[in-house]
């Protein structure tokens, strides 16, 4: 009979499902009102030598059901522990979102393969303002007044209240070479820069965009010579093409720069103007407060949109500012930064 009661609390205990139950179940047997209190009450009507030996018993059973109880409950906690741990898995395994890390755009990665160059040639970067007035953008570059440049058709003026401290016109500038002003208005020599930037001019075709960058570079010092200027401008293309790049020099003209040249390099089979350079001019050292028979500097202007379609096989210019993100995937240079 003692027995049975062990078996049965086994049963019940299996039976429940939840603690709740467990509880409920639990106190039928070990509650007050339970069937082993009531079994224990029962002992005081047995005789002294009889309670002793049954009382033993009970306090036995007693022990062994609430054991029972509570390996039961172990088990239903575990369980409910599992449950929870297969509803609230996550799937480590699913794909993240994509962030999209984003990348330098061809022109800017060609303007820091160009810097990076002159950068270790010992040229420091220098910007200028893209709304110059007519003295710094002609006048002290030695643009004659009358110079086709200067005419509406070809370059962007600007309407009032846009004038210079002089009150002359204002207008976007149409090269860097402004920027050359700028600094010898502003130091002595030596200088040794170079300025990237916008510059504007009333163009376009596939070659050709009414704003496109270009990049300046100009040495001034006492003993800078044209055996300097081409020296440093074949460095600057074969490090950006590559050492087997062919290079030419090509007398020409620029009111600024005297002599003055333009350089070629090879291109299938053939020849292709990048940039244009010379000894710059002594009426331009005037302008700007230096004597040209102390000082003497080169200076050079290429198109980093030239540059760029060369490098990467680009044949309509205004690919490149469409923000065409599949034309743009391609030109990806993952060693720039
Ligand atoms: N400024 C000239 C241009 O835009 C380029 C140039 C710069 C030529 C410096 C000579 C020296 O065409």
């Amino acid at each position: 009979m003692a027995e049975e009661l062990t078996l049965q609390a086994e049963h019940a205990a299996s039976e429940a499902e939840s603690l709740d139950d467990l509880r409920q179940v639990r106190s039928r047997f070990l509650g007050k009102k339970g069937v082993l209190s009531q079994r224990l009450k029962e002992l005081g009507s047995l005789e002294p030598e009889q309670r002793k030996i049954q009382g033993q018993l009970v306090h036995q059973q007693k022990k062994a059901i609430e054991q029972i109880f509570i390996s039961r409950e172990d088990e239903l906690k575990l369980s409910l522990y599992q449950k929870r741990l297969d509803q609230e898995r996550i799937d480590v395994t699913l794909k993240g979102r994509y962030i999209a890390p984003g990348a330098l755009h061809p022109l800017e990665t060609t303007v820091r393969i160009v810097l990076g160059v002159l950068q270790r040639m010992g040229f420091e970067v220098e910007e200028g303002p893209e709304v110059e007035d007519a003295f710094h953008n002609f006048d002290a570059l030695n643009f004659p007044p009358d110079h086709p440049a200067k005419e509406m058709q070809d370059t962007f003026f600007l309407a009032e209240p846009f004038k210079d401290k002089f009150g002359a016109p204002s207008l976007l500038r149409t090269h860097t070479s402004p920027v050359q002003i700028r600094a010898m208005e502003d130091r002595d020599p030596p200088l040794k820069i170079v300025a990237p930037g916008k510059v504007y001019r009333c163009d376009a075709d596939v070659t050709h965009s009414p704003m496109f960058h270009q990049i300046e570079g100009f040495w001034v010092d006492k003993h800078v010579t044209f055996r300097d200027l081409k020296g440093i401008l074949t460095e600057l293309i074969k490090g950006v093409f590559g050492e087997s790049i062919p290079v030419r020099f090509r007398p020409s003209f620029f009111p600024f720069t005297e002599p003055s040249a333009e350089v070629d390099m090879g291109w299938q089979n053939g020849w292709l103007e990048v940039l244009g350079c010379g000894m710059i001019h002594p009426n331009v050292l005037r302008a700007v407060d230096i004597d040209p028979n102390v000082y003497q500097g080169f200076a050079f202007g290429l198109g980093v949109e030239r540059f760029a379609m060369l490098r990467y096989g680009i044949p309509d210019i205004r690919l490149f500012y469409e923000s065409d993100v599949r034309f743009l995937r391609q030109l990806q240079d993952p060693l720039i930064r």
